[in-house]
Protein backbone atom coordinates (compact mmCIF):
# COMPACT_ATOMS: atom_id res chain seq x y z
CA UNK A 1 0.00 0.00 0.00
CA UNK A 2 2.61 2.51 1.14
CA UNK A 3 4.69 1.83 -2.61
CA UNK A 4 1.50 2.02 -4.24
CA UNK A 5 0.52 5.76 -2.64
CA UNK A 6 4.36 6.47 -3.22
CA UNK A 7 4.16 5.72 -6.50
CA UNK A 8 0.87 7.56 -7.31
CA UNK A 9 2.24 10.44 -5.93
CA UNK A 10 4.86 10.85 -8.04
CA UNK A 11 3.08 10.32 -11.02
CA UNK A 12 0.92 12.91 -10.34
CA UNK A 13 3.53 15.27 -9.40
CA UNK A 14 5.27 14.02 -12.41
CA UNK A 15 2.04 15.41 -14.35
CA UNK A 16 1.45 18.61 -12.83
CA UNK A 17 5.35 19.15 -12.96
CA UNK A 18 4.76 22.34 -15.88
CA UNK A 19 2.31 23.74 -13.24
CA UNK A 20 3.61 24.21 -10.29
CA UNK A 21 3.54 28.29 -10.14
CA UNK A 22 -0.08 27.80 -10.62
CA UNK A 23 -0.06 25.02 -7.74
CA UNK A 24 2.25 27.35 -5.95
CA UNK A 25 -0.23 30.28 -5.92
CA UNK A 26 -3.01 28.20 -4.86
CA UNK A 27 -1.21 26.49 -2.28
CA UNK A 28 0.12 29.84 -0.37
CA UNK A 29 -3.04 31.39 -0.93
CA UNK A 30 -4.61 28.37 1.06
CA UNK A 31 -1.79 28.48 3.81
CA UNK A 32 -2.22 32.18 4.84
CA UNK A 33 -5.72 31.36 5.11
CA UNK A 34 -5.29 28.87 7.32
CA UNK A 35 -2.34 31.12 9.66
CA UNK A 36 -1.46 34.65 8.30
CA UNK A 37 1.19 34.68 11.00
CA UNK A 38 3.05 31.95 8.50
CA UNK A 39 3.81 34.75 6.52
CA UNK A 40 7.10 35.49 8.75
CA UNK A 41 8.00 32.11 7.81
CA UNK A 42 7.18 32.47 4.18
CA UNK A 43 8.60 35.57 3.28
CA UNK A 44 10.61 37.16 0.41
CA UNK A 45 9.45 37.44 -3.39
CA UNK A 46 7.06 35.01 -5.38
CA UNK A 47 10.30 33.26 -7.31
CA UNK A 48 11.31 32.47 -3.35
CA UNK A 49 8.20 31.48 -2.21
CA UNK A 50 7.73 29.19 -5.79
CA UNK A 51 10.74 27.52 -4.85
CA UNK A 52 10.15 26.81 -1.54
CA UNK A 53 6.94 25.14 -2.52
CA UNK A 54 8.43 23.28 -5.63
CA UNK A 55 11.37 21.93 -2.64
CA UNK A 56 8.73 20.30 -0.84
CA UNK A 57 7.21 18.74 -3.53
CA UNK A 58 10.25 16.97 -5.20
CA UNK A 59 10.58 15.57 -1.96
CA UNK A 60 7.46 14.42 -1.84
CA UNK A 61 7.79 13.10 -5.51
CA UNK A 62 11.15 11.27 -4.54
CA UNK A 63 10.34 9.28 -1.47
CA UNK A 64 10.38 5.26 -3.38
CA UNK A 65 12.68 4.26 -0.66
CA UNK A 66 12.24 6.98 2.19
CA UNK A 67 13.12 4.19 4.51
CA UNK A 68 16.68 4.07 3.24
CA UNK A 69 17.06 8.23 2.56
CA UNK A 70 15.43 8.76 7.13
CA UNK A 71 18.91 10.22 7.50
CA UNK A 72 18.77 13.20 5.01
CA UNK A 73 14.93 13.80 6.01
CA UNK A 74 15.82 14.19 9.69
CA UNK A 75 18.70 16.36 8.67
CA UNK A 76 16.09 18.15 6.74
CA UNK A 77 13.66 18.56 9.83
CA UNK A 78 16.83 19.69 11.76
CA UNK A 79 17.30 22.78 9.31
CA UNK A 80 13.69 23.75 9.45
CA UNK A 81 13.78 24.01 13.07
CA UNK A 82 17.30 25.48 13.08
CA UNK A 83 17.40 27.95 10.11
CA UNK A 84 13.73 28.22 8.79
CA UNK A 85 11.97 28.96 11.23
CA UNK A 86 9.42 26.23 11.14
CA UNK A 87 7.66 24.72 13.96
CA UNK A 88 6.30 21.20 14.47
CA UNK A 89 2.80 22.39 14.77
CA UNK A 90 2.71 24.02 11.26
CA UNK A 91 2.73 20.56 9.55
CA UNK A 92 -0.90 19.91 9.84
CA UNK A 93 -1.48 23.55 8.68
CA UNK A 94 1.09 22.51 5.49
CA UNK A 95 -0.56 19.07 4.60
CA UNK A 96 -4.02 20.75 4.87
CA UNK A 97 -3.30 23.85 2.48
CA UNK A 98 -1.45 21.12 0.16
CA UNK A 99 -4.45 18.40 -0.02
CA UNK A 100 -6.42 21.68 -0.49
CA UNK A 101 -4.81 22.98 -3.52
CA UNK A 102 -4.65 19.52 -5.28
CA UNK A 103 -8.58 19.46 -4.80
CA UNK A 104 -8.54 22.94 -6.17
CA UNK A 105 -6.65 22.65 -9.26
CA UNK A 106 -7.43 19.13 -9.96
CA UNK A 107 -10.91 19.14 -9.02
CA UNK A 108 -12.80 15.83 -10.43
CA UNK A 109 -9.23 13.94 -11.04
CA UNK A 110 -8.54 14.52 -7.04
CA UNK A 111 -9.81 11.17 -6.88
CA UNK A 112 -10.29 9.84 -3.25
CA UNK A 113 -7.24 7.38 -3.59
CA UNK A 114 -5.20 10.08 -4.51
CA UNK A 115 -6.14 12.30 -1.59
CA UNK A 116 -5.17 8.97 0.69
CA UNK A 117 -1.94 8.84 -1.11
CA UNK A 118 -0.82 12.47 -0.67
CA UNK A 119 -2.18 12.05 3.23
CA UNK A 120 -0.11 9.20 3.93
CA UNK A 121 3.32 10.47 1.84
CA UNK A 122 3.25 13.55 3.55
CA UNK A 123 2.37 11.98 7.05
CA UNK A 124 5.24 9.89 6.27
CA UNK A 125 7.99 12.38 5.83
CA UNK A 126 6.61 14.86 8.32
CA UNK A 127 6.70 11.98 11.19
CA UNK A 128 10.51 11.86 10.49
CA UNK A 129 11.61 15.51 10.46
CA UNK A 130 8.85 16.01 13.20
CA UNK A 131 10.73 13.57 15.26
CA UNK A 132 14.43 14.86 14.64
CA UNK A 133 12.76 18.94 15.30
CA UNK A 134 11.60 17.21 18.59
CA UNK A 135 15.17 15.92 19.61
CA UNK A 136 16.52 19.06 18.70
CA UNK A 137 14.00 21.69 20.52
CA UNK A 138 15.98 21.96 23.52
CA UNK A 139 19.11 22.74 21.98
CA UNK A 140 18.09 25.33 20.09
CA UNK A 141 17.88 27.84 23.23
CA UNK A 142 21.21 28.18 23.04
CA UNK A 143 22.31 30.95 20.93
CA UNK A 144 25.86 30.62 19.87
CA UNK A 145 26.34 34.29 18.52
CA UNK A 146 23.54 36.88 19.44
CA UNK A 147 24.02 39.71 16.96
CA UNK A 148 22.37 42.99 18.83
CA UNK A 149 20.87 45.42 16.35
CA UNK A 150 22.98 47.99 16.93
CA UNK A 151 26.34 45.87 17.01
CA UNK A 152 27.98 46.75 13.00
CA UNK A 153 30.62 44.02 12.74
CA UNK A 154 30.97 45.64 8.56
CA UNK A 155 32.25 48.59 10.56
CA UNK A 156 34.51 46.97 12.91
CA UNK A 157 36.11 44.80 9.92
CA UNK A 158 36.54 47.61 7.63
CA UNK A 159 33.38 48.32 5.71
CA UNK A 160 32.23 46.65 2.65
CA UNK A 161 35.35 47.29 0.46
CA UNK A 162 37.65 45.04 3.02
CA UNK A 163 34.70 42.60 3.06
CA UNK A 164 35.57 42.14 -0.82
CA UNK A 165 39.40 42.17 -0.48
CA UNK A 166 38.95 39.40 1.94
CA UNK A 167 36.82 37.33 -0.20
CA UNK A 168 39.11 38.05 -3.13
CA UNK A 169 41.86 36.45 -1.15
CA UNK A 170 39.88 33.41 -0.13
CA UNK A 171 38.15 32.39 -3.36
CA UNK A 172 41.63 32.93 -4.90
CA UNK A 173 43.00 30.07 -2.72
CA UNK A 174 39.84 27.87 -3.02
CA UNK A 175 40.09 27.70 -6.52
CA UNK A 176 43.13 26.25 -5.73
CA UNK A 177 42.85 23.98 -2.96
CA UNK A 178 43.25 20.48 -4.01
CA UNK A 179 40.48 18.95 -2.48
CA UNK A 180 37.39 21.83 -2.61
CA UNK A 181 38.99 23.14 -6.01
CA UNK A 182 36.22 20.62 -7.81
CA UNK A 183 33.48 21.89 -6.28
CA UNK A 184 34.20 25.10 -8.12
CA UNK A 185 34.80 24.62 -11.66
CA UNK A 186 33.54 26.07 -14.43
CA UNK A 187 31.85 28.84 -11.59
CA UNK A 188 33.00 32.26 -12.08
CA UNK A 189 35.50 33.73 -9.11
CA UNK A 190 34.20 37.10 -9.47
CA UNK A 191 30.29 36.20 -9.51
CA UNK A 192 31.08 34.36 -6.23
CA UNK A 193 33.31 37.15 -4.85
CA UNK A 194 30.50 39.36 -5.22
CA UNK A 195 28.05 37.32 -3.84
CA UNK A 196 29.78 36.06 -1.06
CA UNK A 197 30.75 39.66 -0.04
CA UNK A 198 26.75 40.69 -0.59
CA UNK A 199 25.76 38.33 1.61
CA UNK A 200 28.11 38.58 4.49
CA UNK A 201 27.36 42.16 4.45
CA UNK A 202 24.20 41.51 5.25
CA UNK A 203 24.76 39.17 7.68
CA UNK A 204 27.12 41.71 9.49
CA UNK A 205 24.24 44.41 9.98
CA UNK A 206 24.84 46.02 7.20
CA UNK A 207 23.51 47.25 3.69
CA UNK A 208 20.97 43.73 2.07
CA UNK A 209 22.02 43.84 -1.54
CA UNK A 210 22.29 39.96 -1.58
CA UNK A 211 20.12 38.81 -4.58
CA UNK A 212 21.08 34.96 -4.41
CA UNK A 213 19.70 32.24 -3.17
CA UNK A 214 19.95 30.55 0.45
CA UNK A 215 22.90 28.98 1.57
CA UNK A 216 20.43 26.14 2.28
CA UNK A 217 19.47 26.18 -1.58
CA UNK A 218 22.57 27.03 -2.93
CA UNK A 219 24.64 23.88 -1.57
CA UNK A 220 21.43 21.38 -0.91
CA UNK A 221 23.41 19.31 -4.25
CA UNK A 222 26.79 19.15 -2.80
CA UNK A 223 27.83 16.73 -0.32
CA UNK A 224 29.68 18.90 1.73
CA UNK A 225 31.30 17.65 4.79
CA UNK A 226 32.27 18.63 8.11
CA UNK A 227 36.11 18.33 7.97
CA UNK A 228 35.39 20.57 4.11
CA UNK A 229 33.95 22.95 6.67
CA UNK A 230 36.49 23.04 9.06
CA UNK A 231 39.43 23.85 5.83
CA UNK A 232 37.45 26.03 4.30
CA UNK A 233 37.13 27.67 7.65
CA UNK A 234 40.94 27.74 8.45
CA UNK A 235 40.86 29.49 4.69
CA UNK A 236 39.01 32.22 5.63
CA UNK A 237 40.28 32.90 8.46
CA UNK A 238 43.87 32.84 6.96
CA UNK A 239 42.64 35.55 4.57
CA UNK A 240 40.90 37.25 7.15
CA UNK A 241 44.23 37.98 9.30
CA UNK A 242 46.02 38.29 6.28
CA UNK A 243 44.56 41.52 5.46
CA UNK A 244 45.92 42.75 8.97
CA UNK A 245 42.72 42.41 10.70
CA UNK A 246 42.53 41.30 14.06
CA UNK A 247 42.43 37.42 15.80
CA UNK A 248 39.39 39.05 17.82
CA UNK A 249 37.59 40.49 14.69
CA UNK A 250 38.81 37.45 12.52
CA UNK A 251 36.66 35.22 15.15
CA UNK A 252 33.61 37.49 15.56
CA UNK A 253 33.30 36.82 11.10
CA UNK A 254 34.17 33.18 11.32
CA UNK A 255 31.34 33.38 13.90
CA UNK A 256 29.12 34.67 11.85
CA UNK A 257 29.95 32.11 8.73
CA UNK A 258 29.63 29.47 11.23
CA UNK A 259 26.18 29.71 11.57
CA UNK A 260 25.20 29.24 8.08
CA UNK A 261 26.99 25.52 8.04
CA UNK A 262 24.23 23.82 10.05
CA UNK A 263 21.93 24.52 6.67
CA UNK A 264 25.05 22.92 4.64
CA UNK A 265 26.97 20.22 5.83
CA UNK A 266 26.03 16.36 5.06
CA UNK A 267 26.67 13.11 6.47
CA UNK A 268 26.05 11.14 3.52
CA UNK A 269 25.50 11.85 -0.36
CA UNK A 270 22.12 10.47 -0.03
CA UNK A 271 21.01 13.86 2.10
CA UNK A 272 21.20 16.27 -1.50
CA UNK A 273 18.63 17.05 -2.31
CA UNK A 274 18.57 17.57 -6.28
CA UNK A 275 16.58 20.85 -7.69
CA UNK A 276 15.62 19.82 -11.11
CA UNK A 277 15.54 16.76 -12.68
CA UNK A 278 19.22 14.71 -14.20
CA UNK A 279 21.09 16.85 -12.04
CA UNK A 280 23.38 14.64 -9.68
CA UNK A 281 24.35 15.14 -6.25
CA UNK A 282 28.13 16.80 -6.39
CA UNK A 283 30.33 14.08 -4.29
CA UNK A 284 34.15 14.77 -4.30
CA UNK A 285 36.60 12.12 -3.05
CA UNK A 286 39.26 13.22 -1.09
CA UNK A 287 42.15 12.79 -3.00
CA UNK A 288 45.08 10.28 -1.94
CA UNK A 289 47.87 12.27 -1.06
CA UNK A 290 46.04 15.27 0.08
CA UNK A 291 47.80 17.43 2.53
CA UNK A 292 45.97 20.63 3.19
CA UNK A 293 47.50 23.63 2.89
CA UNK A 294 46.38 25.46 6.12
C1 LIG B 1 6.67 17.24 4.65
C2 LIG B 1 6.84 18.54 4.78
C3 LIG B 1 7.97 19.35 4.20
C4 LIG B 1 8.90 19.02 3.25
C5 LIG B 1 9.05 17.71 2.49
C6 LIG B 1 9.76 20.19 3.07
C7 LIG B 1 10.84 20.24 2.20
C8 LIG B 1 11.69 21.32 2.05
C9 LIG B 1 12.92 21.32 1.29
C10 LIG B 1 13.50 20.15 0.49
C11 LIG B 1 13.46 22.57 1.39
C12 LIG B 1 14.77 23.05 0.72
C13 LIG B 1 15.87 23.35 1.70
C14 LIG B 1 16.40 22.18 2.52
O1 LIG B 1 16.50 21.04 2.02
O2 LIG B 1 16.73 22.40 3.69
C15 LIG B 1 12.55 23.36 2.19
C16 LIG B 1 12.71 24.67 2.51
C17 LIG B 1 11.86 25.39 3.33
N1 LIG B 1 10.81 24.92 4.07
FE1 LIG B 1 10.09 23.07 3.99
N2 LIG B 1 9.32 21.19 3.90
C18 LIG B 1 8.24 20.71 4.62
C19 LIG B 1 7.53 21.39 5.59
C20 LIG B 1 7.73 22.70 5.94
C21 LIG B 1 7.02 23.40 7.00
C22 LIG B 1 5.93 22.79 7.90
C23 LIG B 1 7.48 24.67 7.00
C24 LIG B 1 7.06 25.84 7.89
C25 LIG B 1 5.85 26.18 8.08
C26 LIG B 1 8.50 24.77 5.98
C27 LIG B 1 9.23 25.89 5.68
C28 LIG B 1 10.28 25.94 4.79
C29 LIG B 1 11.02 27.16 4.50
C30 LIG B 1 10.75 28.55 5.09
C31 LIG B 1 12.02 26.80 3.59
C32 LIG B 1 13.01 27.72 2.90
C33 LIG B 1 14.36 27.81 3.45
C34 LIG B 1 15.13 28.85 2.69
O3 LIG B 1 15.58 28.51 1.57
O4 LIG B 1 15.17 29.97 3.17
N3 LIG B 1 8.62 23.55 5.36
N4 LIG B 1 11.49 22.56 2.61
C1 LIG C 1 33.28 23.61 2.10
C2 LIG C 1 32.20 24.35 2.11
C3 LIG C 1 31.59 25.01 0.90
C4 LIG C 1 31.73 24.72 -0.43
C5 LIG C 1 32.55 23.61 -1.08
C6 LIG C 1 30.92 25.67 -1.16
C7 LIG C 1 30.77 25.70 -2.52
C8 LIG C 1 30.03 26.60 -3.23
C9 LIG C 1 29.85 26.61 -4.67
C10 LIG C 1 30.44 25.59 -5.64
C11 LIG C 1 29.07 27.66 -4.98
C12 LIG C 1 28.59 28.05 -6.38
C13 LIG C 1 27.21 27.53 -6.62
C14 LIG C 1 26.71 27.79 -8.03
O1 LIG C 1 27.04 28.83 -8.61
O2 LIG C 1 25.96 26.95 -8.52
C15 LIG C 1 28.73 28.35 -3.75
C16 LIG C 1 27.96 29.47 -3.65
C17 LIG C 1 27.73 30.16 -2.50
N1 LIG C 1 28.11 29.79 -1.23
FE1 LIG C 1 29.21 28.16 -0.74
N2 LIG C 1 30.30 26.52 -0.27
C18 LIG C 1 30.69 26.16 1.01
C19 LIG C 1 30.31 26.75 2.18
C20 LIG C 1 29.60 27.92 2.29
C21 LIG C 1 29.22 28.58 3.53
C22 LIG C 1 29.55 28.08 4.94
C23 LIG C 1 28.51 29.69 3.19
C24 LIG C 1 27.87 30.73 4.08
C25 LIG C 1 28.50 31.44 4.91
C26 LIG C 1 28.43 29.75 1.74
C27 LIG C 1 27.82 30.74 1.02
C28 LIG C 1 27.67 30.75 -0.35
C29 LIG C 1 26.99 31.80 -1.09
C30 LIG C 1 26.34 33.05 -0.50
C31 LIG C 1 27.02 31.43 -2.45
C32 LIG C 1 26.45 32.21 -3.64
C33 LIG C 1 25.03 31.81 -3.86
C34 LIG C 1 24.45 32.16 -5.22
O3 LIG C 1 25.14 32.04 -6.24
O4 LIG C 1 23.27 32.54 -5.25
N3 LIG C 1 29.10 28.65 1.23
N4 LIG C 1 29.34 27.67 -2.70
Amino acid sequence: MKTQNRLLVKTCLDQLNSQTETLSRIFYKELFQLDRQLKTVFSGSVVFLNRKFTNMLSTLKNVKHLEKIEDSISKMGERHIRQYGAEIQHFPLMKKALLNTLSVHLGEAYTPELKEAFDDVFDDVAAIMQRAMAQLAPELQIQPLKMNETDNLLEEVGGEAMVIKVHQRFYDIMFDEPWLETFFLGKSKEALIKKQSQFMIAAFNGPNNYEGDTPAFVHMHMFITNEMIEIRERILKASILAEGLSETTADKWLAVDHSFKAAIVKTSSSECVLKCKGQFPIEVKKPKDYKPAF
